[in-house]
């Protein structure tokens, strides 16, 4: 199996799992002698960092729906053309932590058209879309378990107002948490109807269970994907 420049692309529900089947696969490439590059988005550059801020800093119910994805867009722009692509054309392998599956996943259930998302995708990134873009499915109530956001919902909102990491985190959590459950039903709906439409390879993987059982179906995916 040859990962090297591969693009892919770790997404699913908050929740999934994804930092810890990331953290595997770097360790599994650097066992095997490659060379891997981590693509954070939203994100992952000086100039990524600074939109994040705006998108997740804020409650998001303030913003208009189509300004959050053309930010989202324009992070992942930059992340492409900074990152992504110089790392490919070395050989290396891209991993990512999110991409254009997210919104396809939570701005199209916010209720923006899913072609269009593809549309401004094709914009942002021209033909840089991933390999493979595996989904780590959970169903919202146990992504939100792991996260402690059920907790925190109960307990009320966190201090925003405190030093500026603090304030980052908790706003986020905060813009999420005032999204109903609906909502992130919705979010894993779409997830799971990405490989209908989505340029690439998308792979589904139940991500329910613990992680050595999840990374063994993500190292058959790439053997499938890549040998
Ligand atoms: P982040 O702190 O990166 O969370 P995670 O560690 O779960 O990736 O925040 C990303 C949040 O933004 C997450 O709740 C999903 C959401 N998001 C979108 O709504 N649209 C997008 O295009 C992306 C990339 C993320």
């Amino acid at each position: 199996m040859d990962l090297g420049g591969k693009y892919i692309v770790f997404d699913g529900p908050d929740g999934s799992g994804k930092g810890t089947q990331i953290d595997r696969l770097k360790a599994l490439i650097d066992a095997a002698g490659g060379r891997w590059t981590y693509a954070k988005d939203p994100g992952g550059t000086p100039i990524g960092e600074r939109i994040r801020h705006i998108l997740l800093g804020y409650d998001l119910s303030l913003m208009a729906p189509r300004c959050e994805t053309l930010l989202f867009m324009a992070s992942r722009a930059q992340l492409v053309a900074e990152i992504v692509r110089p790392a490919l054309s070395e050989g290396r392998t891209v991993v990512g932590d999110r991409f254009i599956s997210a919104t396809c996943a939570y701005q199209v259930a916010a209720g923006f058209p899913r072609e269009d998302i593809i549309a401004l995708g094709r914009l942002a990134v021209e033909d840089t879309w991933p390999d493979l873009t595996l989904i780590l499915d959970v169903p919202p109530e146990l992504g939100f378990q792991r996260t402690g956001r059920t907790e925190k919902h109960q307990k009320g909102r966190g201090d925003a107002h405190g030093d500026q990491l603090n304030m980052f985190a908790d706003a986020h959590v905060d813009a999420m948490e005032r999204r109903p459950l609906e909502f992130h039903r919705r979010v894993r709906e779409c997830f799971l109807a990405l490989p209908e439409y989505y340029p690439g390879r998308v792979e589904i993987i139940d991500a329910t269970r613990d992680a050595n059982a999840v990374f063994s179906d993500v190292k058959k995916v790439l053997q499938r994907a890549f040998s």
